[in-house]
């Protein structure tokens, strides 16, 4: 048992998710590794988090299923300690135009974004509220600031986040728990891998830092939302895109 609680992370076998556990290791915090489909990586990505001297478990933690929701928090519970930060990294996207894009892509887009986040939400506030503290950070994305074609449901998933962390942080504010989002711009993970030379050409012109981010980048600024230092931030929306949004 951890005597600070544990971090959750889901989705944290790959990319944004993988960075963020690291990142939230190394500050000293106990971290659970949720993953979908990925054993394999996370396992992986929760060795190289002991490797940092922390506590780390790896999970399997589907969003999309309450039943495999609730099981991850209990198994956290009863290993590490109750989750006193929550990262909601697990996202989901398939790109189409409206007029073709079927019902089963548009619910599994926001069944993972953002009702994935809100299970997530719902099962860590009644722990955060009795300890009289809670770290939750959204992981939106620049499509719920500026739109993209063929992002219809992305962008919905993602902007409802953005929305839901605004309530969320006038919501439980007064019990010392903040709530906020990171909009990630253009970032080299398997998520973006399919795009081609030439659309990653055009994503690079339009980012002011002329190229895409890591996420060791998007890591940091989620680790100093979790951290005790960032007590004074709810509600906020952070873009780390390079200047995409500017
Ligand atoms: N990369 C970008 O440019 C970018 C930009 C803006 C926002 N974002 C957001 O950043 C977050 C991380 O993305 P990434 O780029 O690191 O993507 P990624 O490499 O594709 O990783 C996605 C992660 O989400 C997990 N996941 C998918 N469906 C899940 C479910 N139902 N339950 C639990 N986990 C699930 C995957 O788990 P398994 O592998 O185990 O299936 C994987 O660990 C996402 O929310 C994404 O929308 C990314």
């Amino acid at each position: 048992m951890s005597e600070g609680g544990a971090a959750l992370v889901t989705g944290a076998s790959r990319g944004i998710g993988q960075a963020t556990s690291l990142a939230l290791a190394r500050a000293g915090l106990a971290v659970a590794l949720g993953y979908r489909s990925d054993r394999e990586g996370a396992e992986d990505a929760a060795a190289k988090a002991r490797v940092e001297g922390a506590v780390a478990i790896a999970l399997p933690f589907d969003v999309r299923d309450e039943a495999s929701v609730d099981a991850g928090f209990a198994a956290i519970e009863a290993e590490i300690g109750a989750v006193r930060v929550l990262v909601n990294n697990a996202g989901y996207t398939r790109d189409g135009l409206a007029v073709k894009y079927s019902n089963e892509a548009w619910d599994a887009t926001i069944e993972t974004n953002l009702r994935g986040a809100f299970l997530c939400i719902r099962r860590a506030l009644p722990r955060m509220m009795r300890a009289r503290y809670g770290r939750i950070v959204n992981v939106a994305s620049v499509a719920a600031l500026r739109g993209n074609p063929g992002q219809a449901a992305y962008s919905a998933s993602k902007a409802g986040m953005v929305g839901m962390t605004r309530s969320l942080a006038r919501e439980v504010g007064s019990r010392g728990i903040t709530v906020n989002a990171v909009c990630p711009g253009f970032v080299d993970t398997r998520m973006t891998e399919g795009a081609s030379e030439e659309l990653r050409a055009k994503y690079i012109e339009m980012t002011p830092i002329g190229r895409f981010g890591t996420p060791e980048e998007v890591a940091a600024v989620i680790a100093f939302l979790a951290g005790p230092e960032a007590s004074y931030v709810s509600g906020a929306v952070i873009a780390v895109d390079g200047g995409l949004s500017a």
